[in-house]
């Protein structure tokens, strides 16, 4: 007999309607229509999904001989989901001094090649998984390490995890360091054997990943197009316009460009399933392009920061596409929370007159950024049959936090709080499936 668990707390997510456009910005404009919010809330996994969801008394007696778990007043809500990150990165995350080139030069490859040896990859791995659960993100379209058995290992490490994931080998063909670029045909091959063995295996999604127009060669990006065309379901990601004076270099190198992404769409690599990190510093005609190609926007504020790469316009964006979605881009990121991300987000725009309430920043990073993946079918809120991965928050988690949180008087100002102070300390749980898969001490 399947055993049901149920989850008692504070519970808050996106209904399946819910659009960038459509959630309420703020309580004044009353609108349940497109999200629950259950005080006192129950959820009821079953194998591993979501089977109910609702108030604790309208439950309470179909609960009566389930196995239950009463989280009190913290807040149960799905996973964070995480549009860029570099899973290779985590030793030189707060580096000091550089801009992105000279940062990918002085640190970045360096540290990149501990990955050509399995043992030292296997332990920076689970490091890395461990830390991404600690901050309640339970799904990621991640930058996997150059050689083999790295990557292989990683996508072992996901699926022992059961997390739904979207990674794939980098590749780089040119203009890096001999330790860290691999010629053309064995990034090829690389590729090649990981689709077989992992694409769409469990809950993982194989990701053509070129790091970037200045380190594949055009055969490379050719060889990705003509992937794409046998695996039609195949995501792609790269980085896109993050920085001025790379800018500059794709121009050089690509005299025949009309500008960065049409380098990439050269290669048929610019589709609906193509998340494009950065996008800082785009013209009107790839945003054009992006419209027209409903190519997903990877935005992360922390790392633009911190290598002072650019302010991202949201507001110019958004009058173009929707699609967009937050990255912590962990490496250049100097964090793998989503709350840093979300906090962040809005003072990027507040820094361009621009105000990105709590509620939408939220969707980014959850139901928002499933949507943009095509897995809305499968997670991203708590409608019966979605997948469990869900976390726990609590809002008192420090002195600080719980003195201000008592003095919310709705979600929008709860989730605001959160996003704004909040970090790995206030993830009490997160799950997997409906299995714990970290839990605070
Ligand atoms: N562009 C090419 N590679 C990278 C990388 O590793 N991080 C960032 N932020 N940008 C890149
Ligand atoms: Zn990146």
């Amino acid at each position: 007999m399947r055993t049901a668990t149920a989850y008692r707390g504070s519970i808050f997510y996106f209904k399946d309607s819910a659009t960038f456009e459509n959630i309420p910005t703020s309580k004044k404009e009353n609108d349940h229509s497109q999200y629950v919010y259950l005080e006192d809330g129950v959820l009821i996994i079953e194998a591993g999904k979501v089977s109910a969801v609702g108030p604790y008394d309208e439950l309470k007696e179909k609960i009566k001989n389930m196995k239950q778990v009463n989280y009190g007043d913290k807040l149960i809500t799905p996973g964070f989901i995480d549009t860029h990150q570099h899973s290779t990165q985590s030793s030189i995350v707060a580096a000091y001094g550089e801009h992105l080139l000279e940062w990918l030069d002085d640190y970045v490859f360096p540290g990149e090649s501990i990955y050509d040896n399995p043992e030292s990859a296997k332990a920076d791995i689970n490091f890395f998984l461990d830390h991404l659960l600690r901050n309640g993100t339970t799904t990621a379209v991640s930058y996997g390490p150059l050689f083999y058995e790295a990557a292989d290992l990683f996508f072992e490490e996901l699926n022992k995890r059961n997390m739904r994931f979207i990674t794939g080998n980098i590749l780089m063909d040119k203009d890096s360091p001999d330790y860290l670029r691999l010629t053309t045909q064995d990034n090829y091959d690389i590729s090649k054997r990981l689709i077989e063995k992992w694409n769409n295996k469990n809950r993982l999604s194989y990701c053509l990943s070129p790091r970037f127009a200045l380190s594949c060669t055009e055969e490379i990006m050719e060889l990705c197009g003509a992937l794409k065309k046998e695996h039609p379901d195949l995501y792609i990601q790269t980085h896109l316009d993050e920085n001025v004076a790379e800018v500059e270099a794709v121009k050089k190198e690509y005299p025949w460009s009309k500008n960065y992404l049409d380098v990439y769409n050269r290669f048929g690599l610019v589709t609906e399933r193509t998340v494009l990190g950065h996008c800082i510093h785009l013209t009107d005609a790839e945003l054009e392009k992006m419209k027209e190609t409903k190519a997903i926007v990877s935005w992360c504020p922390i790392s633009n920061n911190f290598l002072g790469s650019g302010l991202f316009n949201v507001e110019r964006v958004l009058k173009y596409t929707h699609n967009i979605t937050l990255g912590t881009d962990w490496g250049g990121g100097n964090s793998l929370s989503m709350f840093a991300v979300m906090d962040d987000a809005y003072k990027v725009a507040m820094l361009q007159n621009y105000k990105l309430p709590s509620m939408k920043r939220w969707y980014m990073a959850t139901f928002g950024a499933a949507k943009s993946l095509q897995l809305d079918s499968k997670i991203g809120n708590f409608t019966p049959g979605k997948e469990a991965d869900f976390i726990v928050i609590d809002p008192k988690a420090s002195p600080f936090l719980k003195y201000r949180s008592e003095k919310v008087n709705d979600i929008f100002e709860l989730l605001f709080i959160l996003m704004t102070l909040g970090d790995e300390k206030v993830i009490s749980a997160t799950y997997i499936l409906g299995e714990p898969a970290y839990q605070a001490v």
